[in-house]
């Protein structure tokens, strides 16, 4: 079982400054008509109060090599990474395959030492895994033995607490992902989409500070991807959780996020910055939004350079 960690909002900022080779680009704000959208959406909760001095999470100038025991040949996966995000904060890394985005993440876990730099969340130095944040992988990472329910309560078991009060907070988190009614089923007997729903409540229930998504749709078909990213949304809404996810789907990113960070090639350094001023509470529709698309082809266009790829539709940003 692997759990650990974060979460605060208000105005992010991306820390350390890259080298000259990778300055940080910020983008524009969206869209006039998008961001009066946003004014608009009544109906969305009040987040937290923004304590920009105060971030939920701060990684600070965080370097991660790794070094093969025998060879002593050393891999830079993460070269200089500053960032803060605020309490109630949807933040997303994009970047290339192998760039180094689940390295920062499992840094940020307190699974990965860094080789130099600091992470603190709510204030507190990582060195370890910890209650305060929850991380789910790409791969749902559920006890074959444990039915839904006990799957769900696992963290809080471990945690001792007591089974009745454990059941009542499941309950809510049952109605959350869409599990009602598969309570006593086993993870075998689960498509990859509930399993993958499963392993949210699971991080969810625990009430992490913090919760950090590693892909965590990329084992599942494109349907049944959309579908989840759209429950995601959802949750999202009523939890107002911080989030800290990587992904390598971009449009993903957009969709979820009020914030994208885009990685460099490794050693993964932060080239820009964009915050997606796209209306919440977002349904499945602003994918047909001209913002969104223009989003995407942004990030898309900003990796692309990073990897020195000139070709294609790709527009000067
Ligand atoms: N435990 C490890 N030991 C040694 N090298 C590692 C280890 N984990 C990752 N690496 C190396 O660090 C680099 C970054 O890997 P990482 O998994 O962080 O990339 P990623 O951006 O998450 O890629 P992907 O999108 O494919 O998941 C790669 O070169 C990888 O080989
Ligand atoms: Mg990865």
């Amino acid at each position: 079982m692997t759990e650990a960690f974060v979460g605060d909002l208000g105005e992010a900022l991306v820390g350390s400054a890259p080298p000259a080779s990778a300055r940080k680009r910020v983008l524009p704000s969206p869209p006039a008509a998008v961001a009066r959208d946003r004014t608009e959406t009544a109906s969305c909760p009040e987040r937290p109060a923004a304590k920009a001095d105060v971030p939920l999470l701060e990684v600070k100038d965080l370097f991660v090599t790794y070094e093969n025991q025998k060879t002593g040949e050393r891999t830079e996966a993460v070269s200089g990474v500053g960032l803060r995000v605020a309490p109630g904060e949807f933040v997303t890394v994009v970047g290339l395959s192998g760039c180094g985005k689940s390295s920062f993440l499992s840094a940020v876990a307190g699974l990965t030492k860094p080789s130099s730099g600091s992470i603190t969340v709510a204030g507190e130095r990582v060195t370890k895994p910890g209650p305060d944040r929850a991380v789910v992988f790409q791969k749902a990472t559920l006890l074959p033995w444990r039915t839904v329910l006990d799957n769900i309560t696992y963290g809080l078991d471990l945690r001792g607490v007591p089974k009745k009060e454990a059941k009542r907070k499941v309950e809510k988190y049952l109605d959350l992902v869409q599990l009602r009614g598969f309570e006593h089923f086993h993870p075998g007997a689960l498509s990859g989409g509930m399993q993958q729903r499963v392993n949210l409540a699971r991080a969810l229930v625990t009430d992490p500070h913090l919760l950090l998504l590693d892909e965590p749709f990329a084992a599942l078909d494109a349907i049944t991807r959309e579908a989840m990213q759209n429950e995601l949304l959802s949750i999202w809404d009523q939890t107002r959780k911080t989030v800290l996810m990587v992904t390598h789907q971009i449009d993903e990113a957009v969709l979820l996020s009020d914030r994208v960070i885009v990685f460099s090639n490794r050693p993964a350094r932060i080239i820009a910055e964009i915050k997606i001023g796209l209306p919440r509470p977002r349904t499945a529709e602003v994918r047909y939004n001209a913002a969104f698309d223009e989003l995407v082809k942004n990030i898309f266009s900003l990796i692309h350079k990073s990897a020195g790829n000139k070709a294609g539709w790709f527009y000067e940003v």
